[in-house]
């Protein structure tokens, strides 16, 4: 790592320290960042985070993985191997320095949805990460009676990290106890044999989704939802929500759902 005393930080960021580093698979990594006393921000939202690369910052936004209590900061990352950042960020080691936005902002916030009973979390890849943070606020569990996290990755190995957080929520002392039988995951792969398969658009179109889930189709009455994955997905998944009557929100206009890009370079 390079001799940060000698290179000037943009006055946007500050630097901070990994304290840990996980592979889940080949192609996909966490890691645990410190957090400055005075980085506030709302579970689900996104920061900027990067490295020097020689005497300039190179910085993509990336959603915080944590929640907003935690007292560091969870990123959730695919490896890309010519990615410009990802390449990179994938050899940092616990102890090495890392770049920190001072200013999470995004749409995948509690605030920018209507109040409702069912809290609908669809999630592509690494898009989960959002939802890692929603997932650990009781917040969530105090605007919603029902939360439902779908995540849908091509091949199963990619399913670990949800598998782990998911497992982990009900033994969790803030909120196991508000997450009992109150949270279902739905985990569906796309290119291999799985016991769920298929696209979630599909699941829902043919309404296997409902009718795994034990739920009635979309209403827009009760039913709110945040969408995070690739382009695509969010176009697909945002148009049958619409279909079914519910509208997109902001946290100028709060809705029936919101949607995020997921974040990869
Ligand atoms: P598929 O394997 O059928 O392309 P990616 O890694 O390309 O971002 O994809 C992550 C997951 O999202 C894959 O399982 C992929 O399915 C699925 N996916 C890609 N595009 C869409 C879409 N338009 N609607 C729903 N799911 C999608």
């Amino acid at each position: 790592m390079a001799d940060t005393q000698t290179i000037s930080i943009p006055k946007s960021v500050t630097l901070e320290t990994v304290q840990s580093v996980k592979h889940w698979t080949n192609t996909l990594f966490e890691l645990r960042v410190s957090r400055p006393p005075t980085l506030r921000f709302r579970s689900g939202e996104f920061v900027m985070i990067g490295l020097m690369v020689g005497e300039k910052p190179l910085l993509r936004a990336y959603s915080i993985a944590s929640p907003s209590w935690d007292e560091a900061l969870d990123f959730y990352s695919i490896k890309v191997e010519d990615g410009p950042l990802t390449s990179r960020l994938q050899h940092v080691e616990a102890g090495d320095a890392i770049l920190l936005g001072k200013k999470p902002t995004g749409t995948l916030v509690l605030d920018a949805l209507k109040p409702g009973k069912r809290l609908y979390l669809f999630s592509t890849g690494t898009g989960i990460a959002p939802f890692a943070s929603l997932l650990r606020d009781p917040e969530t569990y105090e605007k919603f009676e029902a939360v439902i996290l779908t995540h849908t990755c091509r091949y199963a190995t990619e399913l670990a990290y949800g598998r782990h957080l998911t497992s982990s929520l009900h033994g969790d002392p803030l909120i196991g106890e508000l997450v009992a039988g109150r949270f279902q995951y739905y985990p569906t792969v796309t290119r291999e044999a799985f016991f769920c398969q298929g696209r979630i658009t599909t699941l829902i179109e043919t309404g296997q989704l409902f009718r795994d889930l034990g739920v009635d189709r979309f209403d827009p009455a009760i039913d709110r939802a945040m969408i995070c994955g690739s382009l695509d997905m969010i176009k697909d998944t945002k148009d049958l929500l619409e279909q079914s009557g519910l509208t997109e929100g902001s946290n100028a206009a709060p809705g029936d759902f919101v949607v995020e890009k997921a974040f990869a370079s």
